[in-house]
């Protein structure tokens, strides 16, 4: 029997883990994305995710059954199609330009009986009023009576090797009820356990409620942090005692601020809603979101006054920051506050030289220049900044041979360390 084609468009870090589990649930797979030099090293067994090993990837493509391709002609004749395109920020509101795209060169292979299902992370409405109407318009067919739309939102975490795609259970919705019978049971393929949800906006709002929950908590861990440091209180102390709680509380950690594609931009695709349907501002978002973006600076302060108590100036000090990825173990840069914390201690006349296992060359910061981690690059440093503490990074070595750590992660202990 002709296994069911399955098309995954946009092969990031959402796409092409669900691509590859596409092919081991015994999918033909068809990944689309216009990057062609990331296609090009996907059909050579090359993966840039660290999600999925160039092992695993090897393996899908020797089923015969996972065709990397930038060619939307490659469509033809799907059974399912999952769009997982960038939806980022431009001058602060959505830009859902890239789904336009998408939808736009789907259409004309939509056949009666296909499903096509958003997994972007978009404000609540997107799917019917945007995207069924182009699916629509571009294949002469009408939905839901010739063909099936939901969505379902993406809460693959990145380096998380625990809870992974196939084990992290997912939320599904359909535009009407056969819509979501057809979702459910594709996604039934893929993870272990599928949620369903009454409609598609309930389904957007949940994925904007989860990360805008992250946003805020961490915004008050940051903001008692600062606040706490003036009291002369340890805050990482109170919060892991306060996390024995077996109730009513769940830990969030303070840092040098937040990053990564979802949790600066998500919420904001929420308040922006919020003004432009209601007129009304979405008063916890704006202000979490400011106290996430003061952190850069605050950090930049805080080394200036630990290099002033040691009799050092931060201009012309020279700094190694350890970890430049939003995340850790990941070689995640996009929107990380590393990049903000090294742009605001330039700014004030240091130099920075910066540890990064993790990294692709072409994105580091500018000015910053990458180096091993080496007792000498320590030693020489006039302050070592933890900023992303990936478990890789020897900690032992930092704190026997720095003069001065300022620790924006509670990772190192010792007389020479200070904690954001
Ligand atoms: N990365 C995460 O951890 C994460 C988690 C949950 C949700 N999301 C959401 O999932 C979506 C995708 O994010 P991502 O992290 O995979 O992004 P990504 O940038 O890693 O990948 C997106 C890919 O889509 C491709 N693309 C853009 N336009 C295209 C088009 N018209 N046709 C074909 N390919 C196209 C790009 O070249 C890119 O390779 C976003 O909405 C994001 O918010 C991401």
């Amino acid at each position: 029997m002709q296994a069911e084609k399955l098309v995954v468009i946009g092969q990031g870090y959402v796409g092409l883990p669900l691509a590859v589990r596409g092919v081991e649930a015994g999918f033909d797979v068809v990944g689309i994305d216009l990057d062609t030099s990331r296609i090009k090293r996907l059909s050579a067994g090359e993966s840039f995710i660290e999600d999925i090993s160039s092992t695993r990837l090897a393996a899908a493509l020797a089923t015969g059954r996972y065709l990397p391709t930038t060619d939307y002609g490659d469509a033809r004749d799907f059974d399912v199609c999952v769009i997982s395109v960038p939806t980022p920020l431009r001058d602060g509101a959505p830009d859902l330009s890239y789904v336009e795209q998408a939808g736009i060169a789907l259409a004309p292979h939509i056949r009666p009986g296909c499903t096509v299902i958003l997994e972007s992370t978009t404000y609540p409405g997107t799917t019917e009023e945007l995207l069924c109407p182009l699916l629509m318009q571009g294949s002469g067919l009408r939905s839901p009576e010739d063909f099936h739309v939901g969505y379902s939102p993406e809460r693959i975490d990145p380096g998380n090797s625990i809870w992974r795609l196939e084990n992290t259970p997912k939320v599904v919705s359909g535009i009407d009820a056969m819509a979501l019978a057809k979702v459910d049971a594709f996604y039934r393929r893929i993870v272990d356990r599928t949620v369903t949800v009454d409609s598609t906006r309930v389904a957007e709002l949940t994925k904007l409620i989860e990360n805008t929950y992250r946003q805020v908590n961490i915004a008050l861990v940051n903001e008692l942090t600062v606040l706490a440091h003036q009291l002369d209180v340890n805050v990482w102390q109170a919060i892991d005692a306060a996390a024995t709680k077996p109730f009513g509380f769940m830990a969030f950690r303070p840092g040098p601020g937040v990053g990564g594609h979802c949790l600066p931009i998500d919420p904001c695709y929420l308040s922006w809603q919020v003004k432009r349907t209601l007129n009304r501002q979405f008063r916890f978002v704006e202000l979490a979101s400011d106290i996430n973006h003061s952190m850069p600076q605050h950090v930049a302060n805080r080394i200036m006054a630990g290099l002033n108590q040691r009799g050092r100036s931060m201009k012309d000090a020279q700094l190694l920051l350890l970890g430049l990825a939003y995340k850790k173990n990941t070689g995640d840069m996009r929107d990380s506050p590393a990049v903000d914390v090294a742009a605001e201690l330039a700014k004030l006349g240091a130099r920075i030289r910066a540890v990064e296992p993790y990294a692709e060359l072409g994105h580091i910061p500018p000015g910053v220049t990458l180096v091993n981690l080496t007792e000498k690059e320590v030693r020489t440093a006039d302050a070592v900044v933890v900023v992303t503490d990936h478990d890789t990074l020897d900690y032992d070595l930092v704190t026997d041979s720095a003069s001065y750590v300022f620790d924006t992660r509670n990772r190192c202990t010792g007389p020479n360390v200070e904690r954001l």
